[in-house]
C-alpha cells in the first residue's frame, strides 16, 4: 500500500516539471493534478463528482465522515504538502469502504476551494484532514504522528508605497521620494511588530516595484504581508500595528474533541506515543472547523529539520504508512458513532 501512495506523489510532483512541486491555484498544473486524482477516485471503486468551485469529490458507502487536503502548491513547493492528504485519504476512504475524500482548489493562496464549499452549505458530519507537519515537533518528539490542537490564525494583505519616479543618475539624495525606501521601512516594522508579540510570525514575501528599471528611481512598490498568531487578541494587535486591511483572514481556531479522540485511540491501540500539537500553517481543516463541521488533522513527521515550502520536505514511508492506517482506523470510528 504504501507504495502505491508513495509512487503517486511522486507522479503529482511530476506535473509541470522544474524544481519541486509546481500546481499553482488556478493552473493548468493543477487542474492536471485533479485529473489524476479522479481517476484514482474512480479505480478506489468512489462516486466522483466535481463541484461548483472545482473541488474533485469522491464518495464511498454512507459518506458522512469526510477527509482530504489540496493538490495545489506554492512555487517550487514540497512534495507532500497537500498532496499526502488527497493520496492517503483515497487510500483510507478505498479501505474504510465509508466516508468521502476532498481534493479542496487553491489552497495556498487563501483557501479558496474550501471557502467556496462551506458557503455552498452541504457540509459533512465530521472531516479529518492528514498534512505533513511542516516543523520540527514531532521528529524531537520522536514521535511519527501527532494530533493537532488548534489551527493558528491569519491575515493577508497587501500595502502600496508611492513615490516620485526620477533618474537614478541625476536627482540628489536630498531630494528623492523613492517608494521601495519607504517600503523597506515597512518590511522592518513588519519583523520588528511580529518580533514584539508572543507566538507571533508575519512575512513580506511578494514585492512589485515600478517601474522595475535599474535606473529609475521607484514610484510605486506593492508588497504582500502574511501575518499569524495564536489567538484573536494577538492577532488582532498584528493586525493593528501593521495597518493591515486583511484581504484573506481566518481566524484561529481550536479542532473538535471527537475527531481528536478518534486519532488519540488509534495511536494507542497501536502503542504509538500520542502528542499533540497546534499548527503554525493554516489549513482547509481551519475553514470547516470555523464552519461548525467537527474538524481534526493528523500530522505526520517531518523529517529535514521539517522544512516545507520547498522541495527538501520530507516524510518517510513508514510513517506515511502508519498514518494511512491511524487515518483508516479514524475514519471507520466515527462513520461507526454516526
Ligand atoms: C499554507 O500552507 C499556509 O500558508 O499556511
Ligand atoms: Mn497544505
Ligand atoms: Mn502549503
Amino acid at each position: 500500500m504504501p507504495v502505491r501512495v508513495l509512487d503517486r506523489l511522486e507522479e503529482l510532483y511530476a506535473i509541470g516539471g522544474g524544481d519541486g512541486a509546481n500546481r499553482i491555484g488556478g493552473s493548468a498544473e493543477e487542474d492536471q493534478a485533479h485529473e489524476l486524482a479522479a481517476r484514482w477516485m474512480t479505480e478506489a471503486g468512489l462516486r466522483v463528482e466535481v463541484d461548483a468551485a472545482g473541488n474533485l469529490i469522491g464518495r464511498s458507502g454512507t459518506d458522512t465522515v469526510w477527509t482530504g487536503s489540496h493538490l495545489d502548491s506554492v512555487p517550487n513547493g514540497g512534495k507532500f504538502d497537500g498532496a499526502l492528504g488527497v493520496v492517503a485519504g483515497i487510500e483510507a476512504v478505498e479501505r474504510a469502504g465509508t466516508g468521502a475524500v476532498v481534493a479542496f482548489r487553491d489552497e495556498e493562496r487563501g483557501c479558496t476551494g474550501s471557502t467556496a464549499f462551506v458557503q455552498a452549505g452541504a457540509l459533512p458530519a465530521c472531516f479529518f484532514e492528514l498534512h505533513i507537519e511542516q516543523g520540527p515537533v514531532l521528529a524531537e518528539a520522536g514521535a511519527p504522528l501527532g494530533v493537532v490542537t488548534g489551527i493558528v490564525g491569519m491575515v493577508r494583505g497587501t500595502r502600496t508605497f508611492d513615490g516620485i519616479p526620477g533618474h537614478a543618475g541625476t536627482v540628489p539624495m536630498s531630494r528623492r521620494s523613492d517608494a521601495l525606501v519607504a517600503a523597506a521601512d515597512y518590511v522592518l516594522r513588519v519583523r520588528d511588530v511580529a518580533t514584539a508579540i508572543d507566538g507571533a510570525v508575519a512575512t513580506v514575501g511578494r514585492l512589485d516595484v515600478e517601474p522595475g528599471a535599474v535606473n529609475v528611481i521607484p514610484d510605486r512598490v506593492t508588497l504582500s504581508v502574511d501575518a499569524r498568531a495564536p489567538d484573536a487578541e494577538r492577532l488582532d494587535r498584528l493586525a493593528r500595528e501593521l495597518e493591515l486591511e486583511p484581504d484573506f483572514p481566518l481566524d484561529p481556531v481550536m479542532l473538535h474533541e471527537a475527531p481528536r479522540a478518534a486519532f488519540r485511540a488509534e495511536l494507542e491501540a497501536r502503542d504509538q506515543p500520542v502528542v499533540e500539537l497546534p499548527s503554525g500553517a493554516g489549513h482547509d481543516a481551519a475553514v470547516l472547523a470555523l464552519a461548525g463541521v467537527p474538524s481534526g488533522m493528523l500530522f505526520v513527521r517531518s523529517l529535514n529539520g521539517g522544512v516545507s515550502h520547498s522541495p527538501a520536505e520530507l516524510s518517510s514511508s513508514e510513517d506515511i504508512a502508519l498514518a494511512v492506517e491511524v487515518l483508516t482506523g479514524a475514519l471507520g470510528r466515527l462513520a461507526a458513532s454516526d
